[in-house]
């Protein structure tokens, strides 16, 4: 909380002085001193000045929690119970553990970093501080374990059309579960289930992984964008983002539960990636060319043996190279 007052001093990216921080702070120089060194420790990027002060070296984007709410659309605001973390594991085991709490409705935890990040199959989110967006919801679907299939792609939807509505464009889709921008990976959404089937309900957990302003990203060895990178003329601020992105999965996550995935099929196939590359899939045992996806979420095949529908959970789709 410290860090997040001195960091608001400091926010105009002038020079401050030690006695002007201490001053403000009602703390000596000394103990400004020190909390300069733990946020330098905790990644922020400020410079010390010998002689004449502190300054932030680029702008930092906080994030925080009222922000986040006054961006919210009135009808959205009482009905999602939000928590911002500075630091959490992951986001989605923050959700796993309010439910298990005891909490319900529409849950929804942001964290400045996640220090295990995960993606799909046990693999490495890489969630650096203060980066990016790294957000989870805790959400209630009535359709039974079938209506999960085509989930993450109006997930995906709701990220595609939220950036957009912000500055950005051409955003695409890979089937199931990866958003991308010029052929590079700027997001990606993991589904994990909570709990048994109760009549039909089934309670599940959304992370979306967004990167915003990151700019490297030790040990990605796939291509990879983050939207300062992609449309630098935007000024991205997290809160914005978040609040974006909590109406459009609240919004499309609701018509989804009503209507299944048909009604958002065309709005896909709009920014199918894979749509005419030659592919493979199940490691190689079937290959063709993509042709979108069917009424129930399903990636649609043509092989030499006609045209395969190929359902998620585990299963990749690889361009062949
Ligand atoms: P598929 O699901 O089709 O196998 P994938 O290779 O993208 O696609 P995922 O499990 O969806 O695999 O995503 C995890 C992968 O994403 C990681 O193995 C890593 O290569 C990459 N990755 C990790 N962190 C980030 C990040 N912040 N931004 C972009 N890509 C990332
Ligand atoms: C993928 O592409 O494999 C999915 C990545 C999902 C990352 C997000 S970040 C917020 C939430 N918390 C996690 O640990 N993972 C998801």
């Amino acid at each position: 909380m410290k860090t997040k007052v001195l960091l608001g001093l400091l926010a105009d990216q002038r020079i401050h002085s030690g006695q002007s921080l201490a001053e403000v702070l009602g703390v000596s120089r000394t103990a400004v001193w020190k909390q300069v060194q733990r946020a330098v420790d905790r990644g922020f990027p400020i410079e010390t000045l010998r002689g004449q002060g502190y300054r932030l070296t680029r702008a930092v984007d906080l994030l925080d929690h009222e922000t986040i709410v006054s961006a919210l659309p009135e009808t959205d605001r009482s009905r999602v119970s939000l928590r911002v973390f500075d630091s959490v594991n992951s986001t989605n085991a923050e959700i796993a553990e309010a439910r298990r709490a005891g909490d319900t409705g529409i849950l929804v935890c942001v964290a400045d970093m996640q220090s295990a990040g995960r993606g799909r199959r046990g693999r490495d989110w890489l969630s650096p501080r203060g980066e990016n967006v790294y957000a989870s919801f805790g959400l209630t679907l009535h359709g039974g374990f079938a209506s999960l299939d085509g989930l993450s792609l109006v997930l995906g939807i709701a990220v595609a059309e939220a950036l957009e509505s912000l500055g950005a464009d051409s955003v695409q889709l890979k089937w199931p579960n990866d958003v991308l921008v010029a052929g590079a990976k700027i997001g990606g959404i993991l589904i994990e289930l909570q709990g048994e089937l109760e009549e039909g309900r089934v309670n599940l957990i959304a992370g979306i992984g967004l990167n915003v302003h990151m700019q490297d990203a030790p040990g990605i060895e796939q291509a990879w964008t983050s939207l300062a990178r992609a449309f630098p003329a935007v000024t991205w601020q997290r809160n914005q983002i978040i609040a974006a992105l909590i109406s459009a999965v609240v919004s499309a996550t609701e018509r989804f539960d009503a209507q299944g995935f048909e009604v958002f099929r065309e709005r896909w196939v709009q920014r199918d990636f894979l749509v005419g590359k030659a592919l493979n899939a199940l490691g190689g045992e079937l290959s063709g060319v993509g042709v979108g996806v069917d009424g129930q979420g399903n990636y649609l095949i043509d092989s030499n043996s006609g045209r395969q529908a190929v359902r998620a959970g585990e299963i990749s789709l690889r361009v062949e190279s």
